[in-house]
C-alpha cells in the first residue's frame, strides 16, 4: 500500500508517496525550503503544495523536529515556536485521508530498522540524525522507545546539538567548524552516550548521512556505527511506516 510521507526539516520540508511494503519511494520526492518564520499554518501550506505535487489525497505521515505525544507537538528547538501544543493532526491533516505526526527521527528509526541499517537486528540500536539539529531514537529488539531527545542532554554547557549538529559543517551555522572538528566532537559525543546507554549499534542518518563515505571511517564508538542505508528519506519513509502503523491498529 502507498502513503504519503513527509519530513519536515529544519532547512527542507520533503515528501513523497512511499510503498510501504518495499520501502521505497513509489515517485520522486519534491523539496521545497522550509518557510520563513516556519509557524504551522505555513508549513502546512507547503506540505499542501507537495502533496498538490504528488497528486496526493490520500494517507499521510508526517515527521516533525520536535516530540510528539498523540499528535501534539511539545517542542519546537529548530522550528517556529508556534509548533508548540500545536495538535498537529488538526493542523496538518485537512488535506489528507487521514495522517499520523510523528518526530522526525523516531521515523528515521522506524525505516531503518525495518528496511535498513537496522534490519533484522536484536538489541539496542541508538540511531542519531544529525541535520540542523540532532535527533535521536532508541529502538530496543525492535521496538522503538518514542521521544527521546538526546540531542538536548546538556554537553559543554548547552544542548548537544549546538555543540554537535552537522549543520555546523554544512554552512548553516554563523560560526562554522571544519570536518575533523565535527567529527572530533560527534565522537566525544557518542562516547558519552555510551557512557549512558550502551547500544549494540549506532545508525548515523540525517542530512548528513548523504556524505558518510566521507567521514564514516573516522567515527569511533565501542558500539558498531553504520550510516542509515535509506539516507535522507528515511523520515519520509518511517513517516509513513508510522501511519501504516497506526491505521493498523485503529482497524
Ligand atoms: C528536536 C528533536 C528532533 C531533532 C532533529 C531536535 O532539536 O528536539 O525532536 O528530532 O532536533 O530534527
Amino acid at each position: 500500500m502507498d502513503i504519503f510521507g513527509v519530513d519536515i526539516g529544519g532547512s527542507g520540508v520533503k515528501g513523497a508517496p512511499v510503498d510501504t511494503a518495499s520501502g521505497e519511494l513509489a515517485a520522486e520526492r519534491k523539496r521545497i525550503d522550509t518557510p520563513l518564520p516556519s509557524t504551522p499554518s505555513a508549513v502546512a501550506a507547503v506540505i499542501g503544495e507537495i502533496a498538490d505535487h504528488h497528486q496526493w489525497s490520500g494517507p499521510a505521515g508526517i515527521a516533525v523536529p520536535g516530540v510528539v505525544q498523540r499528535g501534539v507537538v511539545r517542542t519546537a528547538a529548530n522550528i517556529d515556536d508556534g509548533w508548540v501544543d500545536i495538535d498537529a493532526v488538526a493542523a496538518l491533516g485537512g488535506r489528507f485521508d487521514g495522517v499520523t505526526v510523528v518526530n522526525d527521527a523516531d521515523a528515521a528509526a522506524l525505516a531503518e530498522v525495518r528496511f535498513g541499517a537496522g534490519r533484522g537486528e536484536s538489541g539496542v540500536i541508538v540511531v542519531l540524525t544529525f541535520g540542523t539539529g540532532i535527533g535521536s531514537a532508541v529502538i530496543n529488539d525492535g521496538k522503538l522507545l518514542p521521544n527521546t531527545e538526546f540531542g538536548h542532554l546538556e554537553f559543554h554547557g548547552g544542548a548537544a546539538e549546538l555543540y554537535a549538529a552537522s549543520r555546523l559543517v554544512e554552512g548553516e551555522a554563523e560560526a562554522g567548524i571544519g570536518t575533523e572538528e565535527w567529527i572530533d566532537r560527534v565522537n566525544e559525543y557518542l562516547a558519552y552516550l555510551e557512557t549512558l546507554l550502551w547500544p549494540d549499534l549506532f545508525v548515523i542518518g540525517g542530512g548528513i548521512s548523504k556524505r558518510f563515505e566521507m567521514y564514516g571511517e573516522m567515527l569511533v564508538a565501542q558500539a558498531e556505527i553504520r550510516p542509515a542505508a535509506l539516507r535522507n528519506d528515511a523520515g519520509i519513509v518511517g513517516a509513513a511506516l508510522a501511519a501504516l502503523e497506526e491505521m493498523a491498529s485503529n482497524e
